[in-house]
């Protein structure tokens, strides 16, 4: 019994240790550079053309959500923005922050005909966007000035998990609309094995009651909450299978190897994996 806590006390430093080396080394000026530097490489060194191959044709990069659609990727990826269209304002005018390649956002301008400004930290993402012919902005949004800028909601589906600074952010974005919408990718307690792998993906993963907490904080006040992971899982084998297919021999580049061994690693017992990452939806007013 000694043995088995002095063990756990051992992770459990160990794991501390590790976030305050990344708070150290990323926090300050200097710090938040190579971030942003190591975060637009991240989404920026493999093609949108090889993206496709993996995620689909329009590039959703979140997960899909699997009830009443049937089971391709691109109807799980449609309905998992679908889902949230009770709580977007139709016709609204809409930031979303962390807009990838724009899947999410061109679906909003399409059917609920809505005007998006996307935000992206990813260089390939800012290009492919005006590509497009999206409102785009390329920067980081734990910087830049928003001040002069007013929607009429915020949207933000799994982008909130790789901000550093949650609460400023959410703060500020408090300031520029009535609403704000998020999806977050979460872990169920700090000390789950997964929190320790978040760094290589460049995420800070915290609780959903830590999230919860900074909403409010922030000067939110949530009218919905609900973990979504359930509906979700389908997502892993659909990815892996197109991973799979298109690099049968070798290793996938980059994020995509990251995302080969996630499959691989949820895929191996998909309810523990459920349990410990949470994906929570918040709408806040
Ligand atoms: C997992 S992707 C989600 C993309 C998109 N929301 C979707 O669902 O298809 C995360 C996105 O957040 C963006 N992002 C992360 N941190 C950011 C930051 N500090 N500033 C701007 N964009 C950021 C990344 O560039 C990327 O586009």
């Amino acid at each position: 019994m000694l043995k088995s806590w002095a063990g756990a006390k051992t992770c459990f430093v160990k794991e501390q240790s590790l976030y305050s080396f990344a708070e150290t080394v990323l926090s300050g000026p200097r710090g938040a550079d190579l971030r942003i530097k190591q975060l637009d490489e991240f989404y920026s060194a493999e093609s949108p053309q090889l993206w496709k191959l993996i995620i689909g044709e329009d590039l959703h990069y979140h997960y899909g959500v699997f009830t009443g659609c049937d089971n391709s990727l691109q109807d799980g990826m449609r309905h998992a923005v679908r889902s949230l269209y009770d709580d977007i304002p139709n016709g609204g005018h809409i930031l979303d922050a962390g807009c990838g390649w724009g899947g999410p956002a061109k679906m909003l301008e399409a059917e609920l005909a809505c005007t998006v400004q996307g935000v992206t930290l990813s260089s390939a993402q800012f290009n492919y966007c005006r590509s497009l012919g999206m409102d785009v902005m390329l920067g980081d949004l734990e910087s830049m000035d928003l001040s002069g800028h007013r929607y009429d909601a915020v949207l933000m589906m799994e982008s909130l998990d790789h901000i550093q600074h949650k609460g400023e952010l959410l703060t500020v974005l408090r300031s520029l609309a009535p609403k704000i919408i998020l999806r977050v990718n979460c872990v169920a307690s700090l000390l789950a094995t997964t929190s320790s792998q978040a760094g290589r993906w460049h995420m800070y993963m915290e609780t959903p009651e830590m999230i919860q907490r900074r909403l409010e904080r922030a000067g939110w006040n949530l009218i919905r909450w609900v973990d979504r992971r359930t509906e979700t899982l389908l997502t892993f084998s659909l990815w892996h299978a197109r991973l799979e297919s298109v690099f049968p021999d070798a290793d996938p580049p980059g994020q995509l190897g990251l995302l080969k061994q996630l499959c691989e690693y949820a895929l191996s017992d998909l309810d523990r994996w459920a349990d410990a990452n949470p994906l929570m939806e918040y709408v806040a007013v």
